[in-house]
């Protein structure tokens, strides 16, 4: 297992369709703490599956998998979460930097788009529970995105213990997002390549923190496509 290569500022050379990334720091502390406190009241004032379709959460739970799933799908949706806002618009320029996005497109307009073909961002928050958090072998499909952007808001060995990322490389080497993904930091990784989240354990060093891992993402895709593919049979290639 190779930890995957870490890097302080933003590398325009790095080929992210082909390389596993951790950009370091990429948001404040203070903004991921106050993000995690967002995303923990989100999950006090909104019973899951309320608001179905527009800004609402939902458990994603089979064999290998469980994690809840916090979309912010309608305009105003992350009105009052402006922390948990600015990670979404971090993640949203360094796509525009890297060309994914085209420069002059705005974060609201591809967030709202005017119908469920176009290609658009889809803000979304992973919440691994410390205890039960997980997320079996499963890629993307990488029509709309060659590598897929992904912030921490939690601090591993405080927050949660395990959790790591798994990458399966395509000559079958694995890489890891592992304890060196610090809250605040973002990882890129080839958004086709197989990878998995393993189970996300309970730290006793937590004092008030989230006892979870929490994910932000923001995958571009039209609203009518769905790209995750589970690959169950991949037994431990890791
Ligand atoms: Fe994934």
């Amino acid at each position: 297992m190779q930890t995957a290569k870490q890097l302080d500022t933003i590398d325009l050379k790095v080929d992210l369709e082909s390389e596993p990334i951790i950009f370091k720091r990429q948001i404040g502390l203070l903004i991921a703490k106050k993000a995690q406190a967002e995303v923990l009241n989100f999950f006090e004032c909104n019973q899951e599956n309320e608001n179905r379709g527009s800004n609402w959460w939902y458990t994603v739970e089979k064999e290998k998998t469980f994690f809840k799933s916090i979309l912010f799908l309608s305009g105003d949706g992350l009105d009052n979460l402006p922390n948990l806002k600015k990670c979404f618009t971090s993640l949203f320029e360094t796509y525009q930097k890297y060309g994914l996005i085209p420069i002059d497109s705005t974060f609201n307009e591809m967030r709202s788009p005017t119908s469920d073909d176009m290609v658009a961002i889809n803000p979304i928050v992973f919440y691994y529970p410390a205890g039960t958090g997980i997320f079996d072998w499963h890629s993307h499909d990488p029509e709309y995105q060659q590598f897929q952007l992904l912030a921490n808001i939690t601090q591993p060995e405080i927050d949660y213990l395990g959790g790591e990322t798994q990458i399966l490389m395509p000559n079958e080497s694995c890489h890891a997002f592992d304890h060196n993904f610090e809250m605040g930091d973002v990882f890129s990784f080839p958004y086709s390549y197989p990878h998995r989240v393993l189970p996300v354990k309970l730290s006793t060093s937590y004092a008030s923190g989230a006892s979870a891992r929490i994910s932000v993402l923001m995958p571009i895709h039209p609203r009518s496509k769905y790209t995750t593919t589970f690959l169950s049979e991949l037994e431990d290639p890791c």
